[in-house]
C-alpha cells in the first residue's frame, strides 16, 4: 500500500512522528514549510491568532499530487488548539484526493482542543474520507509504546471502508 505522510513541523516534534511513520509503512515524506516570515517578537501571538480562525498561509510545495497513492496521513503541531495554518493550506493544496482515505495526527504540549474534530473537517471538505485521527504529547515523541499505538491508528490496511 502507498502511503503519503504530510506534514508541517517547526520546531521538530512532528517531523520525529512523521519520520516515524514512513520508517513503518515505507511512506513518502513531505514536509510543508510557510514562505511567510514573522519578527520572532509577535510570531507566537500571529500564529496563534492565525491558527484561532483556522486561516491558510502560503506553503512550499503550493500543490501536491496524491493521486498515485492509497492512503494520506496529515501531521501538524497544534497551536491555539488547532491544526496550523500552513497544514490547512497543504490540505487545499492536495490533488488528486478525491474518495481517497486520509488520516490525520498533531503532537501538542498537553491540551490539543479541537485538533482532531478541525483535522476530521477540514479533510472532509476536500472529498477524503477520515479514518483515522491520533494526537500525541511533545514528550513522547520517543516513547516506542506510544508510537506503536499512533502506527496503529494512523495506517490503515487496504480494505475497502
Ligand atoms: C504558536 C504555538 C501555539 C501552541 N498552542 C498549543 C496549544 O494550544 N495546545 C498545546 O497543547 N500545545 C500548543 N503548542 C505546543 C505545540 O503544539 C507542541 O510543542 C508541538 O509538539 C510542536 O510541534 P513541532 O515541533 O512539530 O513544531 C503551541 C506551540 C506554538 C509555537
Amino acid at each position: 500500500m502507498k502511503i503519503c505522510i504530510i506534514y508541517h513541523s517547526e520546531t521538530g516534534n512532528t517531523r520525529h512522528v512523521a519520520q516515524h511513520l514512513a520508517a513503518a509503512c515505507g511512506g513518502k515524506l513531505i514536509d510543508i514549510t510557510e514562505t511567510a516570515t514573522y519578527t520572532r517578537l509577535t510570531r507566537f501571538l500571529v500564529w496563534c491568532k492565525k491558527a484561532r480562525g483556522e486561516e491558510k498561509t502560503t506553503i512550499e510545495p503550493a500543490s501536491i499530487d496524491v493521486s498515485g497513492y492509497d492512503q494520506v496521513i496529515f501531521g501538524s503541531p497544534v497551536w491555539a488548539f488547532k491544526p496550523t495554518p500552513a497544514i490547512h493550506a497543504a490540505i487545499d493544496a492536495v490533488k488528486g484526493c478525491e474518495g481517497m482515505r486520509a488520516t490525520a495526527f498533531c503532537t501538542h504540549g498537553g491540551r490539543p482542543g479541537q485538533t482532531a474534530e478541525v483535522f476530521q473537517k477540514w479533510i472532509e471538505t476536500r472529498g477524503m474520507k477520515c479514518v483515522g485521527n491520533a494526537t500525541i504529547h511533545q514528550d513522547d515523541v520517543e516513547n516506542e509504546k506510544k508510537t506503536k499505538e499512533l502506527i496503529s491508528i494512523l495506517i490503515k490496511d487496504s480494505n475497502p471502508v
